[in-house]
Order: C-alpha cells, then structure tokens, then sequence
C-alpha cells in the first residue's frame, strides 16, 4: 500500500526511483510519480496507472538530476487519477511531498489554509499536508527540517513522508508515524529512502529504521541528522541488513505468486529449523524461555490478525486449545480494536502479521499493550514495527513474500504457531513427551510432503481450466481443515475475482446448501482423520443436489474418489499438521483459474500487500 522511494546522491535519481517504485510493485497501488530537481529546475510526473505508464510520460530531459522522490498511490482521499497522484507541491511550488497513511485531521487543517488563501488542486489529505508545512515554514521562517518537525506534532494520524525543496538541492527530510520508512546510507553520503529495504538493497546494506515521530534530515553537508517530533536529538543507529536482492527477484518463474508456492519446502524447514530437537523432543524459541512463567500462568490467549494471518490464527486456535489446553480467542483486529474488549494482565496476545505493518493489527497490540497483556509477534518482515512493537515474538523466516496473495507466509505462519503451541505444551505439562518427538518427526516430514503436494501442479491446472469460468465456489472442511476452507476460498477471490466462500462443512447445510446446483464448483478437505466419515456425508448432500466435487483426499483413498468429481492427493500426516499440506493444491488452483482469466496474479486489483490503513 503505496511506495515511497527516495534518493539524494552522487548519481541520476531518476534509474534509482523508478527501479526502486517497480521492487515496491506488489505493495498495491493504483497510480504513480516522480519529482526530480536538476540545477533549480523541478520536474514532476504523475498518472494514473502502472510505473511503465510513468515511464511513458517522463521526457528524456527529466532523467538527469540527483535528488527526487518516487511514489505509488494506494488511493484513500480521492480517486486514483493523475491529478491526486503523489507528489503533491506546496502552493508556491517549492516543495514537493510524497506520503504514505493517513492525515486524519486534514479536513479542519484544509479549511484554516484556504481561508486564508491556500488553493488545492487535489482531493488528498497529502496535498494539505504540503500547504501547512509552507505555512509553517514562511510564518515562522525556520529551516524544512524544523517546519516539518512543527507540522507534524499538530497533524494526527498516520504518515511516512519524504520532502525536497525546489531551492535546496542539498537536502531531503523524511518522517514517519505508523507508517514504515527506512534509510539506505550509501557510499559517500548517498541516501536511499525507502517504504521497505527492497528498493535499496542493491546498493547499500546500511540502513536506519526510522521509528514513530522522528524526522530525518539528510544533508549532502550535515550528513544524516534524526530529532523527535518533540524536538530530541536522536542518534542514528545504523544496522546491517540481511535481505539478499535473489530473495525478491522472480528467479525464472512467471510470477511472484508461482515462485513463492514452490518456495515452501524451503520456507517450512526455515521456520522450524534451529528450533526443534526431533531426537530428544525439546522446542528452543527465545520467546518461550525468556518468559516461562507467563506462558506457564496464561489464562487465555488472545491472537489478532487480518486476511490470511487471521487464518493461521484459527489454526492455531485448534494447536493451543489441543497441545496447551489454553482457552483461545481468534479475533479480526479491526474489530478488536473498536470493541471495548476484555482484557487481564495474564492474558497473552499473539498478534500475527506477514508485514509486521497492518495498521489494525498494530492498533490491536497498543491496545492490549496498554490493558497490561503480553505480546507475542509472529512476523515474517525483519525489523518491521509490530516486530519491535511486541515484548517478545518469533520471524517466520519464509523470506520476503512479494505476491499480494499470501502463500508462503501463511505455511511459515503455521509452522512457527505449531512449535509454539508444543513448547508451551511442555511448559505447561499438558503433552506427553512421546507425543512430542512423535510430532516434531511428522513436521520434519512435512517439507518433503509439500514438495510431494506440488507434484499434482498439473493435475491442478486441468482441474482448474474446468471450472475458470464459475462465478460461484464453495470451500468446505471441518477441524483443522476449516481455516484451509476459509483460506483456499480467499486465494481464489483475491485473484481470480470469483465469488467463493469458506464453510465448515457441517454448517453448510444452514445456508449455503441452497446455493447448490450443477454450477456450484464444492472444494473440500477429506483428508483421512477425525472428521473423515463426517465430510464424508457432506460430499454425499453436495452430490445430492448436483454440486461439483473437487476433494483434496489422502493418498490412496478410495471412498471419496467413488464419489467425487475429481480428487488431489496429498501425502497422509497427522490431522494437527494437515493445512500446511491441503492448502497447497488450494493455492495452485487460484493461481491457475486467475492466470487462465487472465488477471494480474501479483498485484490483484484493489488489493495491497502491506495494509498500512484502517
Ligand atoms: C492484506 C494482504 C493479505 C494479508 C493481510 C494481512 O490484505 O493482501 O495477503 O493476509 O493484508 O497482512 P499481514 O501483513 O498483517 O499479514
């Protein structure tokens, strides 16, 4: 959700901008910009669109010049056109502003600068954001740095933004609240600013994680200089990063989406590696040692979560309640969050987050956080800010997910949950240890069972290809299986724009049956294991009535290929370890039915990767 790349250096900006707008791509946007100062000279370039129509509209002159800011647009204020597309100037045209989040009180600030003069040409929040950091500037004739500083202690809301003056080629302020922003420190003082360390990767390892409220000046002369919105001199604290630029380029597959599937194997092992002993059966995550007598005096866990994360949340509602026989509660965190939720300070929240960004789900931790919960973060980004927003937490180690459509996140999600609901099983005394070691070898397993679960790719595909032009699909599964229904039902509709729902099997008959007919495409989970015979009868009510059945099934089984349409195979594990596995052919079949209608598989429609609003 909206790209921010800056950079202030020795060399072209421009290459830099746009190479740095395309790695920030999958974020989600809907239109595009640049502004790039060259000898006093200003130029600015925005559209509606993709960064290649940006590129269309950028005359060769614009190209030289060694400081600009770059930006996608997710649109909140106003629709997504060129005239609301970032960057916006300041009335006398001197600055000029890219913005990712939210000003909440734009509106009243808006009407104070037009009575008296201010005119907008925009329907953006960021446009009046611009105004009152020139109003600050010329009323109070104090350097950017100190106008933006001043400007944003009066602004509520969420921001990452990057400023450059049209008169002084030297410098660039960047700030932010809630909203991620790094800083690249290049050699001989060339900066890169970023939204994530992906546009920067490939030429520095050096970076400053802004935090909340500070404001960063970076000066050809002053070097990089970082206060608080409260006007305290910080120290920048540089640290090395860890991404590798083969991490988040397409390595010879057609898509993001179809790379990060395969990736699994690798991403699985990842996120249990170092963490399990499989002979003696003992789970080793920091997060678990370090505060033994919270987990041991839990009397509930809380997890929060939005989109897929929320599913691996229910999954691990089944892995606690099963292993810990801790009483859990899976909670959308929009809606926690403007709920008045009961909270004590022996509850634990586990908030669950690919981006470590979403802005409900951080929302959710400060409110836990201030009630006197525990938290436990379970991220996938290194360094993002619900990663240091938590008291304590585990990396899913899937590595950099760029598909907007969550896939390896959600397997490394799981993975992680499902150690953490061991261990705190043995810190609790509610498993036997025989049950541990025999568990801890079936996950061993599952990174070659995934790689087996791709195998049926082309099975997949045929499948798909009979049933691309459905408008309708049901999803169904029961126990472990029904946040796979939930989760196979959401890749299909974020990609492929088919209207599908998840169920739990069982429920199906208090509504959806009556959507069956022969039209009506049925995905179900009948994994042999507990609930088997039971699906078992809802594939028989689906038949019933006409229904298509598509069944994700055992190797081997024999009762449900009798009587589904068309069965995918997935090798046998324990029912605790079965979504890491059946969502796999789930997430082939969208990715098939989407590419075959031809849609955007990476970047989806309306959709962002990192939800950076409300
Ligand atoms: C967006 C993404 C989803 C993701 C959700 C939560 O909607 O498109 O793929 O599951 O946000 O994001 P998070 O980064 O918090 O897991």
């Amino acid at each position: 959700m909206c790209g921010i790349v800056g950079y202030l250096g020795n060399g072209d900006a421009y290459p830099i901008l746009i190479k740095g707008l395309k790695r920030l791509e999958y974020r989600g946007y809907d239109s595009a910009g640049v502004a790039i100062l060259e000898n006093g000279d200003l130029s600015l370039f925005k559209c509606k669109g993709k960064v290649v129509d940006l590129e269309n509209i950028v005359d060769e002159d614009s190209k030289t010049g060694g400081i600009g800011i770059g930006h996608t647009r997710w649109a909140t204020h106003g629709v997504p056109n060129d005239v609301n597309a970032h960057p916006h100037l300041s009335g006398d045209g001197k600055l000029a502003l890219i913005h990712n989040g939210i000003i909440e009180n734009y509106a009243s600030i808006k009407e104070e600068l037009k009575s008296r003069g201010h005119i907008f040409h925009s329907e953006t929040d960021t446009e009046v954001l611009v105004h009152f950091i020139e109003d600050v500037r010329s009323k109070l004739n104090v350097s950017l740095f100190e106008a933006v500083r001043i400007a944003l202690s009066e602004v509520h809301g969420a921001y990452a933004i990057v400023v450059l003056d049209r008169e002084n080629p030297n410098q660039l302020v960047a700030a932010k609240k809630s909203s991620p922003l790094v800083i690249g420190v290049g050699k001989n003082d060339d900066y890169y600013i970023a939204s994530d360390a992906s546009p920067i990767i490939e030429y520095t390892k050096n970076v400053v994680y802004l935090d909340d409220e500070e404001v960063a000046l970076m000066d050809r002369k002053e070097g990089l200089k970082i206060v608080t919105i409260q006007n305290q001199a910080k120290t920048p604290y540089i640290q090395a990063l860890e991404l590798k630029l083969e991490a988040i380029e397409k390595g010879g597959y057609d898509s993001f989406m179809l790379k990060e599937i395969h990736e699994q194997p690798r991403s699985i092992r990842d996120s249990f590696r170092g963490r399990i002993n499989i002979q003696n059966g003992f789970v080793k995550m920091s997060g678990i040692d370090d505060y033994r007598d919270k987990w041991l005096n839990a009397k509930r866990i809380i997890i929060v979560a939005c989109g897929t994360s929320w599913h691996a949340g229910l999954v691990a509602e089944y892995l606690f309640e099963d292993f810990a026989r801790i009483p859990v509660e899976v909670e959308y965190a929009s809606e926690f969050r403007y709920r008045n939720p009961v909270i004590f300070p022996d509850d634990i929240v586990i908030a669950i987050s690919q981006s470590g960004e979403t802005a409900d789900t951080l929302a959710a931790i400060e409110l836990a956080k201030q009630k006197g919960a525990f938290i436990f973060g379970v991220c996938n980004v290194v360094g993002s800010t619900i990663s240091r927003s938590t008291h304590s937490g585990a990396y899913t180690h899937a590595g950099p997910e760029i598909g907007v459509a969550s896939t390896k996140a959600f397997t490394a999600q799981v993975t992680v949950l499902y150690q953490l609901a061991l261990g705190v099983a043995q810190v609790r005394g509610t498993i036997e240890q025989k049950d541990v070691i025999k568990l801890m070898a079936e996950l061993n397993a599952v990174p070659d069972q995934v790689e087996v679960a791709l195998k049926s790719n082309d099975h997949v595909k045929e499948i798909a290809a009979i049933y691309k032009d459905s408008r309708n699909a049901l999803y169904l599964g029961r126990g472990y299986s029904f946040p796979v229904a939930l989760e196979g039902a959401l890749k299909l509709k974020e990609i492929s724009y088919i209207h599908a729902e998840g169920y739990p099997a069982a429920e199906m008959k208090h509504g959806p049956i009556a959507l069956i007919d022969e039209e009506m495409p049925v995905f179900v989970i009948a994994t042999q294991g507990q609930s088997y015979e039971k699906v078992v009868s809802n594939i028989q009510e689906v038949k019933a009535r006409k229904g298509k059945i598509i069944a994700v099934v055992t190797a081997g089984d024999k009762t449900v290929s009798e009587l589904a349409d068309h069965t995918i195979e997935i090798p046998k594990t324990d029912d605790t370890l079965v979504p890491i596995i059946s969502v796999i052919p789930f997430q082939l079949l969208a990715y098939h039915v989407a590419v075959m209608r031809g849609c955007n598989v990476d970047q989806p429609r309306n959709l962002a990767k990192s939800v950076t609003v409300e």
